[in-house]
């Protein structure tokens, strides 16, 4: 009681604002960005023609459910003729952004604009850098549409007894409904300190987890555009028992050599649409894990990392189910890996309904790869008696340089084989000689492929 009491003081201090306002803010910074309007034309000269309508997995994908969330930034302008949202600056709750910590202004903030009835803005201003703390931005909230915009820069406290108590997030949204996350500014997960002290790095550290630098975790109906995350402690931005969201116009960036700092990753959510992003990093470009269904990463361009991972699944002997998840034009240029499921040994469940359409690889190593002996640890792993079912994956024009003479790998299980394994119109070459033949080769085990079209290399 208190607490509302005191967040709707602060609303009255706060800025008001109608959504007119706050929608041409949206589209000024759109305009701004043009990196991502490059990189679509670059990448992408010849397949802006095909759409993927999900038709192929009915009964897991709900349609009506992706196009509710497309529209869902409209119907949030559609209210604001009754309903004006507040627009609430973090400098009006006592942020200052000059370099010392902020994390209390964000939460009062924050607090107004969750309780605050008919919708809010929440604003973090342009040229100042706001230094954060691990902040949790707890829901449900009052309202039902809350726009936080970033233009400036939030940067994480380098300070490791900061996260004491959350040594697995930094910024975490929480239980949240209907949040549209923008406004081109950058959100700098400070990871240095963090990689330096990885067991990856230094092999006389002890192996512990770093923080995400976002989160969302358990919400719901969410759109997160126009962003850049970089150098974050760990993974840049998960989503973890979340439906319906739209991720897109993101730059994600941080050194090849940062450790596990994979760029986006998906566990136990449904209904996600990651388009139109850039990612750079050290570990997977996007990682999908378990639990996760209807999965759509489209015009992804990838690169430093290791690709995009379908796992790893079934780590400690655990149960994964993974399905409906198709990843259509992308360009990976020089990862570890092109597009990979992964999975250890000892596991149980499926993996199955995968799309890798609409690929191009420039110098990938593995650019094809089911790794079913999948094992990211300093001790060997031992031979196990289960793993996950890999089951109809398509793999369908898909071309570009290999760094490996392995350019497609089917490392399969020989307890479940791989099934109803596609690959469609494959070209790949080995890296700097394009002109040869029959350079590179497909290494196949416990596996049926169907080739259909022309398929170089292929299984023999
Ligand atoms: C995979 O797709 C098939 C064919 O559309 C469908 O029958 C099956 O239920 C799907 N499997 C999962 C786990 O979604």
């Amino acid at each position: 009681m208190l607490l509302i009491f005191l967040s709707s003081l602060f609303v009255s201090f706060g800025q008001m604002g109608n959504l007119k306002e706050v929608v041409k803010l949206h589209d000024n910074n759109l305009v701004e960005d043009t990196s991502s309007n490059d990189f679509l034309q670059q990448a992408y000269p010849s397949y802006f023609d095909m759409v993927d309508d999900g038709s192929k997995f009915k009964g897991i994908i709900n349609i009506k459910e992706s196009v509710d969330i497309l529209t869902m930034e409209k119907k949030v302008g559609d209210q604001t003729d009754s309903n004006k949202l507040k627009t609430i600056n973090v400098n009006d709750y006592g942020a200052k952004g000059d370099g010392n910590d902020d994390t209390e202004a964000f939460l009062k903030a924050w607090k107004a604009a969750c309780s605050s009835k008919g919708g809010a803005s929440m604003v973090v201003p342009e040229s100042n850098t706001y230094l954060l703390k691990p902040i949790r931005f707890s829901g449900p909230c009052k309202s039902k549409n809350i726009i936080v915009q970033i233009l400036g820069t939030i940067e994480a406290s380098n300070d490791l007894s900061d996260y004491k108590k959350d040594g697995r997030h930094w910024l975490i949204f929480d239980r949240v409904q209907g949040l549209v996350i923008s406004g081109g500014g950058t959100i700098n997960g400070n990871g240095k300190i963090w990689w330096e002290n990885s067991c990856k790095i230094d092999k006389d550290k002890p192996c512990k987890d770093a923080p995400t630098a976002l989160t969302f975790y358990n919400s719901k109906n969410l759109v997160v555009k126009d962003l850049n995350i970089q150098d974050s402690q760990q993974i840049h931005l998960s989503f973890e028992k979340c439906v319906n969201v739209q991720a897109s116009n993101l730059k994600i960036t941080a050194p090849e050599k940062s450790p596990n700092t994979d760029g986006i990753h998906v566990t136990r959510s449904q209904n996600i649409q990651i388009s139109n992003s850039v990612i750079g990093t050290g570990d997977d470009c996007i990682s999908i894990v378990t639990g996760s269904q209807n999965v759509q990463a489209t015009d992804i361009t990838c690169g430093p990392g290791h690709g995009i991972s379908i796992g790893s699944l079934g780590a400690k002997s655990s149960e994964a189910y993974v399905s409906g998840i198709t990843v259509n034009r992308a360009k990976l240029i020089g990862t570890t890996n092109g597009v990979r499921i992964k999975t250890w040994q000892g596991g149980s469940g499926t993996a199955t309904n995968i799309t890798f359409e609409n690929i191009e690889m420039e110098n990938v190593a593995n650019p094809i790869i089911i790794d079913q002996n999948y094992c990211d640890q300093h001790k060997p792993c031992k031979e196990q008696k289960s793993a996950v079912q890999v089951k109809n994956v398509i793999y369908k024009s898909i071309s570009g340089t290999s760094a490996t003479e392995e350019a497609i790998k089917f490392d399969c299980s020989e307890v479940s084989p791989c099934q109803g394994i596609v690959l469609q119109d494959i070209d790949l070459k080995l890296e700097g000689k394009e002109g040869e033949e029959e350079q590179v080769k497909a290494v196949c085990t416990n596996v049926k492929v169907s080739n259909i079209g022309t398929v170089s290399p292929q299984c023999y």
